[in-house]
Formats: structure tokens, sequence, C-alpha cells
């Protein structure tokens, strides 16, 4: 009997190391697909969180970049597929860490007799850290000083930013803005817009506290041989004059890698003439580039459109459809709009009946266009 008893407990410790391996086994499998579980939904919230980074959540304008790769035809032409611009830089700063840059300069770009207020603000990146990088067609945020009716501070506005990445002054430590003043009647009342106003009235040496940059809808195309339609009305100008100086500045040129080989079109509108922005550095690059450059204005209280009223840019791009659909026809035609959000109809209309006398469809053009990475629009 004791014999026994020590047997079967003898027999039985015999098994403890084979019980611990057989849990060891289970808990080895159930770790491995818990871990590969976690790699995989963290790789699919990068991916989402990468995608929605296109403009910080803290921005009031979404840009979403489609990734689809597209395989659809243009007038028998195959649309070139989207690029994902991983390497843009976004976000470095937010509106909890702003970067506080110095003002450099703030005047007026409009002539006598002008409407309004527009300015041209500089401001010096040189201290910052990490390094404020940008490129041309982002945009930067402004957090104007004080605080709003509730006490708090103010929310943060974005800006396209009128600067290459060169800075104006082509030394790489500054960025430029193109900002007008927002001014309203309100029950007999003028009304100035927060932000738009601080900027306006800001002094050189000033400190603003400055967020992003943020935005890929906007950006250029790498190819140096693409053809760039440009459509504007009043600071909506601010990339454009970005991507010109990138095109046609000669200290531009000789720091870029990139040598604009394609044709440019700029369509500008502008109340008066007077309003009319950089308007000697695109006389300039017509001059100098007669060949890549074309310049068609808008002016809507001095010109008038067919019917007897405002000379929109919608109209220019109606008397020019033939032209303009003979480049959108060609896959290396990009084309950008800002400025006036009210102004899309009219460019949509006006593109529709330009795509009919062609032939086209502009309805099932646009989205195709769109999803190319060729139709870029940033409009506030
Ligand atoms: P706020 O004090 O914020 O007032 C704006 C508010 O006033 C509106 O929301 C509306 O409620 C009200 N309002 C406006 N007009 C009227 C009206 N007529 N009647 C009654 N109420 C009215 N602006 C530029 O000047 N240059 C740029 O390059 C530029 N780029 C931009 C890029 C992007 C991507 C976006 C989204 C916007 C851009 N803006 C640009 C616009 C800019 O962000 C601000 O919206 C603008 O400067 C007004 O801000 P504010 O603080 O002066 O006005
Ligand atoms: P207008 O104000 O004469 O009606 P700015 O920002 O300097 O005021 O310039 C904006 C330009 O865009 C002006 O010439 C303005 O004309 C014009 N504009 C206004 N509304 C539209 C619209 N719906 N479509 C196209 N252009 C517009």
């Amino acid at each position: 009997m004791v014999y026994s008893q020590a047997k079967v407990i003898a027999g039985g410790l015999a098994h403890i190391p084979i019980v611990i391996g057989f849990f060891y086994l289970i808990m080895t499998f159930f770790n491995k697909r818990a871990i590969k579980y976690a790699e995989d939904n963290k790789s699919k919230k990068v991916d989402t969180a990468t995608r929605r980074n296109v403009v910080s959540e803290d921005t009031d304008k979404k840009v979403v970049t489609p990734t689809n790769q597209v395989d659809k035809t243009v007038g028998g032409q195959p649309l070139t597929t989207k690029k994902k611009h991983a390497d843009v830089p976004v976000n470095i700063y937010r509106p909890k860490t702003p970067y506080e840059g110095t003002v450099i300069e703030n005047y007026s770009l409009l002539k006598e007799g002008a409407i309004g207020r527009v300015n041209h603000i500089t401001f010096d990146l040189s201290t910052s850290d990490p390094f404020l990088n940008y490129i041309e067609g982002q945009s930067i945020g402004i957090m104007p000083a004080g605080e709003d009716s509730n006490g708090k501070p103010h929310k943060l506005r974005l800006y396209s930013i009128a600067s290459t990445r060169h800075g104006d002054n082509f030394e790489g430590k500054t960025v430029s803005l193109c900002v007008r003043q927002l001014q309203y009647e309100k029950d007999g009342e003028t009304i100035n817009g927060v932000c738009s106003t601080y900027l306006c009235d800001i002094k050189p040496g000033d400190k603003v506290k400055i967020t992003g940059p943020v935005g890929k809808e906007m950006l250029l195309p790498d190819e140096e041989d693409a053809n760039i339609v440009m459509l504007a009305t009043g600071t909506g100008i601010a990339p454009m004059r970005a991507y010109l100086r990138r095109m046609f500045e000669d200290s531009e040129r000789a720091k870029n890698n990139w040598q604009f080989k394609g044709k440019a079109w700029l369509f500008m509108g502008a109340p008066k003439s007077a309003n009319l922005l950089y308007e000697e550095d695109l006389q300039r690059y017509l001059e100098q580039y007669p060949e890549n450059f074309k310049y068609t204005k808008a002016i809507s209280r001095e010109q008038q459109n067919e019917k007897g009223g405002r000379m929109y840019i919608q109209d220019r791009v109606l008397e020019s459809a033939n032209e303009l659909f003979n480049m959108i026809e060609d896959e290396k035609t990009h084309i950008y709009l800002c400025g006036l959000k009210g102004m899309e109809p009219g460019i949509d209309e006006a593109m529709t009946k330009a795509a009919e006398a062609k032939g086209l469809n502009w309805a099932e053009l646009r989205p195709q266009l769109k999803k190319a990475g060729r139709w870029h629009v940033e409009t506030y």
C-alpha cells in the first residue's frame, strides 16, 4: 500500500512538466495571435491617421487626397496615377505648441483706388526647432492674439502660403502670406474679421503664433513639362504666386532641381485693376517666358461679360474653352482652383459648356481628373 501510494505520487509528479509544457504551448500560440492582431490593427490606424493628416484635425477644412489608382482615359489619353506625397511636411507645429514667428515685413499689395485691404506678410522661421519647412501649395495656421467672446484663445485660421520653399529672399528661412482683411456690414455696423485684421495690422518685430504646415491638395506635379492651369480670385493667387516664382524667378530656377518647361496659364479675378496682386512680377514673367506663361484677367468692376454683367474668371474660361480643353485633354495638364468658394458653381457651369463644345461631359470628366490628381481645389 505504502509502496503503491508512493508510486502514484511519483507518477503524478512526473506529469507536472508535461502539463506545464502543454500550457506553455497554448500560451505561446495565443500570444502570437494577439501580437499579430495588434500589429494589423496598428498599421490600419496609422494608415487612417496618415490620410487624415493631410490637413490637421485642428483645422477647419479637410482636404482628402484619394489614394485610388485609376486607369481611365480622357479624350483617348491615359490618366496618370496619383502619388501619395508621403515625404511632404505636415503639422510640424500644432495649436498646443505653435511656433512664434517674427514679422519681417507687412505691406499693402494694392494700388491707389483699390477696394479693401490686401497685405503681403512675411515671417522669419529661422529660430524654429524643429525647422518649419514647407513646400509650394501648402498652408499655415495663424493663431490671432487675444480671446474670443467666451474668454477662450482665438482658434487658428488657415492661410495659403504665397512664398516658395526658399522664401522671398531665397534663403529658405521665411514664409509669406497674402491676406485680405475680412470686412462686412451687419446692422449698420462694420465688422472686421478677427484674424485677417490682426494680420493686416501686425508690425515688423511682432511675434505671431504659427502652426502647420498643412495640405497636400495644391502641390505641383513633379514633371517639369506639366501644364499648369490656375484659376484664382483675389487672395486665391497666393499659392499660384509660389508656383510662378518656382517656375520663372531666376534665383528660384538656380536653386531648384525642377526646371519648368511646360505651359502655365493664370486666370485671375479681381474687382479693379488697382486690386490686381503681384502684377509687376507677372508682367516680368510674361516678358521673360512668353512661350511658357499666359495671363488672362477678369476685372469684374471694370470689364463686362457677354451678357453685360460683371466679368468673372468663368467668363474668361468660356472665351478660351477650345484652347483650354485642348490642354486638359493632355494628361500632363493640371488645374488649380483657389479663392472664393462662391466661384465653384460658376466654374463648373463654364467647364460644362466648354466641355460640351468639345463633345466631352464635364460631370464625368471632373471626377476622373480629380482621381488622377489633376484637379486641385482650395476655396474658402
Ligand atoms: P472671422 O472673424 O473668423 O469672421 C469670419 C466669419 O464672419 C464667417 O465665418 C462668417 O460667420 C462671418 N461673415 C463673413 N462674411 C460675412 C458677411 N458678408 N456677412 C455676415 N457674416 C459674415 N484668406 C486670405 O486672406 N488669404 C489666404 O491666402 C487664405 N487662404 C486660405 C486657405 C484655406 C485652406 C482656408 C480654409 C482659408 C483661407 N483663407 C485665406 C481664409 C482665412 O482662413 C480666414 O477665414 C479669413 O481671413 C477670415 O478670418 P477672420 O478671422 O478675419 O474672420
Ligand atoms: P465682385 O466682387 O466684383 O463681384 P477680391 O477677393 O479682391 O474681392 O476679388 C475677388 C474677385 O472675385 C472679385 O473680382 C469678385 O467680383 C470676383 N467674384 C465674386 N464672386 C464671384 C463668383 N461667384 N465667381 C467668380 N468670381 C467672383
